[in-house]
This record gives C-alpha cells, sequence and structure tokens, in this order.
C-alpha cells in the first residue's frame, strides 16, 4: 500500500488508515478473535496507521488495541486523543498529561505516536458543549509538546472540525496534524463549493493544512456508513450514527448517497464504497484515510479500494454537478 508523509511529522503513513472508533466498532464490541485476524491482516496489507481515542467505548478501543497489537508483537503507528470535558476547560495542562497516562496504560505503550486534541474548534471557548477555542488549541499543543520531551507522544495534532474560521487559524498553529471530514456528500474540505451548498462549508481547510504542512487525516470517508447506501447497522456498530456535515440525520443521508450510482453504472467503480474511498485517497493533500471498520470484510474491501488509487479524472468531472 501506498506510504504518504503525514505532514510536519515526517512519518510515512499508509493512505489507508484503520479507524478503531465506535462507528465502525470491531475495536469496541467486537469478537477478540476477529478483531486479531483483522488487524493482522490490516498490517499484511501494508496499514501502518491506527486511529483511536479515550472516548471510543470509554477506553475500550485503545484497551482492546493495546492488546491485539501486543499479541502480534506488531510495530504500527498508534495515535489517539485527548477530550476535555467541561470541567477540565480550567486545568487544561493537568487533564491532557492524566488523560494521556491512562491512554498508555490502556494501550499497554510507553509512548504514542501521534497524540490530538479531541475537542471541536470555534472562535470563542463553549466549556459546556465542550468546544475549544484557537488559544485553547495553542495550550494544547504547548501541552503535547512537553509531553514529547517528556517520552510520552512522539508527535501531536487538533481536530479539524468545528468553525472553519477557527480550523483555519488553528493550523497556523503549531499542530503537525488535522483529522479533517470529508466525502462524496461533502467535498468542500477539499475543493470550492457553490454558494448555495447544501451543508457546512469547510473552505478548503485540508488544502490550507497542506499549505502550512500540517498532516491531513481524513475521517468520514464513508459519511458513517451512509455512503455504502444501506441504512443498515452491522451489530458491533454504532446503531445511531451522527452525521458530520451533511444532513441532520443518517437516513437522508443514505437517500443522498443514491446520487452517486452513476459512478457504477458509468464502470468508474464497483461499489460506492470503493468510489468513496478511491475519491478521498486520490486526493495527494490527504496523507492518509480512516475507515471505521465493523468487519474482516469491510477492510478487506477498502484495502482493495485503496490500491485501485485514484478515480479517473473523467468520473471526477462528471462528480462536480452532483454538489451544485
Ligand atoms: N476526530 C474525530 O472527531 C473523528 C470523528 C469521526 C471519526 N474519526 C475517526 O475516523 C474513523 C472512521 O470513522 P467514521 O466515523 O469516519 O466512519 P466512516 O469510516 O465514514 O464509516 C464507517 C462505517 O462505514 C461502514 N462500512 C465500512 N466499510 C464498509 C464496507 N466495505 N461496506 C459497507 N459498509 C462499510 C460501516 O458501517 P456498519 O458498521 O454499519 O457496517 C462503518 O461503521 C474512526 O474510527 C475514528 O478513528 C474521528
Amino acid at each position: 500500500m501506498q506510504l504518504r508523509r503525514l505532514g510536519k511529522t515526517d512519518l510515512q503513513v499508509s493512505v489507508l488508515g484503520f479507524g478503531c472508533g465506535a462507528v465502525g466498532g470491531l475495536l469496541v464490541k467486537g469478537d477478540r478473535a476477529e478483531m486479531t485476524r483483522t488487524v493482522a491482516h490490516a498490517i499484511d496489507a501494508g496499514i501502518n496507521y491506527f486511529d483511536t481515542a479515550a472516548l471510543y467505548g470509554n477506553g475500550q478501543s485503545e484497551e482492546n488495541l493495546g492488546a491485539v497489537l501486543r499479541e502480534l508483537n506488531a510495530n504500527v503507528l498508534v495515535g489517539t486523543k485527548v477530550r476535555l470535558a467541561t470541567e477540565e476547560f480550567e486545568e487544561i495542562e493537568t487533564a491532557i498529561v492524566q488523560s494521556v497516562e491512562r491512554s498508555l496504560r490502556r494501550l499497554q505503550l510507553e509512548t504514542v505516536d501521534l497524540i490530538q486534541l479531541h475537542n471541536l474548534v470555534a472562535a470563542q471557548r463553549n466549556p459546556q458543549r465542550q468546544i475549544a477555542s484557537v488559544e485553547d488549541v495553542e495550550r494544547a499543543m504547548s501541552v503535547f509538546q512537553d509531553l514529547v520531551k517528556a517520552g510520552k507522544a512522539r508527535h501531536w495534532g487538533f481536530n479539524g472540525l468545528g468553525e472553519p474560521g477557527a480550523i483555519k487559524r488553528a493550523l497556523h498553529s503549531r499542530a503537525q496534524t488535522a483529522q479533517c471530514a470529508v466525502n462524496l456528500l461533502n467535498p468542500s474540505a477539499v475543493m470550492p463549493v457553490s454558494a448555495n451548498f447544501a451543508f457546512e462549508d469547510y473552505g478548503q481547510t485540508i488544502n490550507v493544512a497542506a499549505q502550512e504542512d500540517v498532516g491531513v487525516i481524513a475521517i468520514r470517508v464513508l459519511a458513517g456508513g451512509a455512503l455504502s447506501g444501506s441504512a443498515e447497522r452491522h451489530p458491533v456498530a454504532a446503531q445511531a450514527v451522527d452525521p458530520i456535515a451533511s444532513n441532520p440525520n443518517f437516513a437522508d443521508d443514505v437517500a443522498l448517497a443514491q446520487r452517486f450510482h452513476f459512478l457504477l453504472e458509468g464502470g468508474y467503480a464497483d461499489s460506492l464504497v470503493e468510489a468513496a474511498i478511491r475519491f478521498v485517497v486520490g486526493n495527494p493533500n490527504v496523507a492518509t484515510a480512516l475507515v471505521g471498520i465493523s468487519t474482516f470484510d469491510q477492510l478487506a474491501q477498502a484495502i482493495d479500494a485503496a490500491n485501485r488509487g485514484p478515480l479517473p479524472q473523467d468520473a471526477l468531472d462528471r462528480l462536480s454537478p452532483k454538489w451544485g
């Protein structure tokens, strides 16, 4: 699998990354043997970045990932996250250090390759809603750098979700990486969209990140599963998915996904999932595209799609009118 440089970190990450969150919940709720078999297959296929968070399954994802990687004696890159709770906004430094200590214990690691702030970003902080200001992001990046000096982490980043203007300001901070949402339903982080675009306009945050050499980790590549074209959820997956920057509810996103069937009919891809993954992986400003995994077969399909490379230019040209 192709490797790409993750911005200023200089890490080389696989274009497809393994999402260990609760949406595709294998690493949270899955059967342990299935987790091990699937992670082993990912590593064999060249996937080297595994993305988790203290929040995923309330620590369960970190625990499971740590146990599986230890069992496999695997040498891969692990990224995790700290989400500041409402009461922690007054003591950001202490909260971050304690959260990272807990994450390292659950992961059975002495150092994590990437530590990220998980909170949304806005111009004004809003502790009640766990929204960080750009200044909070700056402070978090400085605590992360102290953790690097202490040997607890190697690189640091933030969540490129929230208000686009604030995200862009935070991209000029000391952050080395950012997680940004981009998919066929909402491509506004990678291209201009019209003034009457139906969803949040991210204002090409991913392109700004690339200019700043901030390594981009793409999320919501499958719109939380809606881009499979089916509303059915796998038993280990989150049964209710809150869309990010698309329709207010998941069922409407599934309906909207049908708009992209022309890619199958035109012979550009064999499935919507394949088209959705190739759309994101095909963007050179994305270092790694995370996919949430519920089953071994989903992973295998994602690997096949990523290895097919970008969608042809002809398909991209035919996509533009769909975003009206
Ligand atoms: N920084 C943040 O705040 C943030 C937010 C969201 C995600 N993330 C990261 O991104 C990762 C990916 O999660 P996501 O929320 O962005 O979800 P996603 O990857 O857009 O969608 C995952 C869902 O797609 C479906 N799927 C996956 N492969 C499939 C296949 N081959 N065929 C059919 N359906 C398939 C699964 O649905 P079923 O399970 O129902 O089958 C799965 O739950 C997370 O694990 C996490 O690491 C980060």
